[in-house]
């Protein structure tokens, strides 16, 4: 038929690049942003371009159609498999973590595809893992193919051959910053290399959930320790192979909330259904635009305002039953009605009166012993010229003064350790738990300022006296009525 296409798969790409104009409006004025609008590809996402490369890659190495595709996958690259596979003739075997949302499984079975949930509280390591598993299913499966899109070239190659190129002939390559979610760094690899070929000075941000260890690595070279968090499809426990981090200008981070909030916003003041991930990087663009946004615009010198294109990977309509959900929401403590037990900063306010103690990693090992002794704590994160670059705590110097060189007049820069993990003072309190029970220690940052440390003695004792604040209060005789609270609940008058 006359103005009809061969097959779905040829309306892949060539997504619109839409302005934001709501959740914006707090911007410096000359900031702009943009969005690419992956979300409206067949197969829901950006991942409908890697699994083009992927596939064609694989056929090149010789697969041929009948075989088995077997993915990691959280669902997006499952669901441009599936689809792919099934205009190509493949079967799809795809092992995802168990925390990914039940839309996603379903989308994925409806294309015929086998499912196989794995735990996600467990190491990358662990042969219960997603990635592990998935592995082991393609070895055991004669005739497949390990799509592999951590380390597999051809993801990052699909953005350099592909989105790159496509950006550049949409925009002309009007605009100043290029902003994207991290998972397997495919994206922000490949669109960053060939946004980088054109045009050098093209800033490259990367958007990591705080709980990843993508954000750590590149402002401190440290290897903390990763903890869990809802996003979905952004930020990793390990490092990809598909990942360079050097093609980073920049990373910011955002937490669960705010990246639900914007999700939300975005949907219902821009009318663009995005998921939990396209949030997270608007959010992450606009923290972003704030902080570096006004000296990048007067560098400018009047040339035009200052424009921001940001990836959004995937689709609403898979996290209905979760961000654009209110219940799941209010349970998650997202929403503002519903606090929860507070954030890292109702414990940091509790002590305000004890400043934050740094040392540097200059400082002698008896000096950072006596400022331990002397303030009754085990370890000081240690912030060189304004940032973070370490812990160092008494366990390190024990070490270093009996089986190491003995030596207290020496410098602590070789002692510094890692086992820590970053969080932000809107951090959950939920979720220092899991944090605290893996890492000596929960730093606080506030974009490069260290702001509090957070051990497990300052958890126990915030929610100790958290408990003490709900008196006992033995009912009173009152002639006063119960009053009627909105919601039906009924409550006393004090
Ligand atoms: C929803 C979503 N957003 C963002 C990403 C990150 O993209 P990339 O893997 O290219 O870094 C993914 C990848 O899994 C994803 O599924």
């Amino acid at each position: 038929m006359h103005g009809a296409l061969e097959d779905i798969t040829k309306t892949v790409g060539n997504t619109p690049i839409v302005r934001l104009n709501k959740v914006t409006k707090d911007l410096p004025p000359g900031i702009e942003i943009y969005v690419k609008c992956e979300y409206l590809n067949p197969g829901g996402s950006h991942k409908d371009r890697l699994a083009w490369n992927l596939l064609r890659r694989a056929e090149e190495a010789g697969l041929q159609p009948g075989g088995t595709i077997v993915e990691a996958t959280s669902g997006n690259t499952g669901a441009s498999l599936a689809l792919l596979a099934t205009i190509r003739g493949y079967k799809c075997v795809f092992v995802m973590p168990d925390k990914m949302s039940q839309e996603k499984v379903t989308n994925l079975r409806a294309f015929g595809a086998k499912v196989v949930m794995c735990p996600t509280a467990v190491d990358a390591d662990d042969p219960r893992s997603y990635y592990k598993v998935s592995r082991r299913i393609a070895d055991e499966t004669p005739n497949s193919f390990y799509a592999n899109q951590y380390h597999n070239p051809a993801n990052p190659e699909a953005h350099y051959l592909w989105t790159g190129p496509e950006i550049w002939k949409q925009t002309k390559g009007d605009f100043d910053a290029f902003v994207a979610g991290l998972g397997t760094g495919g994206t922000v690899s490949g669109t960053g290399k060939y946004l980088k070929e054109k045009k050098p000075e093209i800033q490259i941000v990367g958007v990591d959930p705080v709980g990843s260890l993508y954000y750590d690595f590149v402002k401190t070279g440290r290897i903390t320790k990763p903890f869990s968090y809802k996003v979905e499809g952004i930020g990793e426990d390990f490092f990809p192979t598909t990942m360079n981090l050097k093609i980073l200008d920049d990373i910011v981070r955002v937490d669960d909330k705010e990246c639900f909030l914007m999700t939300r916003a975005m949907t219902r003041e821009e009318g663009l259904f995005v998921g939990g991930s396209g949030g997270a990087a608007v959010a992450g663009a606009i923290k972003w635009a704030k902080t570096v946004g006004p000296r990048l615009l007067a560098a400018k010198k009047g040339q035009g305002s200052l424009k921001i294109l940001v990836f959004l990977c995937d689709g609403g309509q898979k996290y209905v039953s979760k961000i654009f959900n209110d219940d799941w929401m209010r349970e998650n403590g997202f929403l503002d009605d519903e606090p929860g037990i507070g954030t890292v900063a109702d414990i940091l306010h509790l002590r305000s009166k004890r400043k934050i103690v740094t040392t540097t990693s200059s400082a002698k090992v008896k000096d950072v012993i006596a400022t331990l002794k002397q303030l009754g704590i085990s370890q000081l994160p240690v912030v060189d010229k304004g940032k973070l670059k370490g812990i160092i705590s008494e366990v390190d110097l024990l070490r270093h003064m009996v089986s190491g060189p003995k030596t207290a007049s020496s410098s602590i820069a070789a002692l510094l350790e890692s086992d820590y993990a970053t969080v932000t003072p809107d951090t959950k309190i939920e979720l220092l738990q899991g944090v605290l029970a893996d890492a000596r220690a929960a730093i606080v940052t506030e974009g490069d300022a260290v702001v509090g440390i957070v051990t497990k003695i300052d958890l126990i004792d915030y929610l100790a006296k958290k408990s003490a604040e709900v008196p006992v209060v033995k009912p009173k005789a009152s002639k006063k009525r119960p009053v009627k609270k909105a919601n039906g609940a009924r409550e006393r008058r004090a």
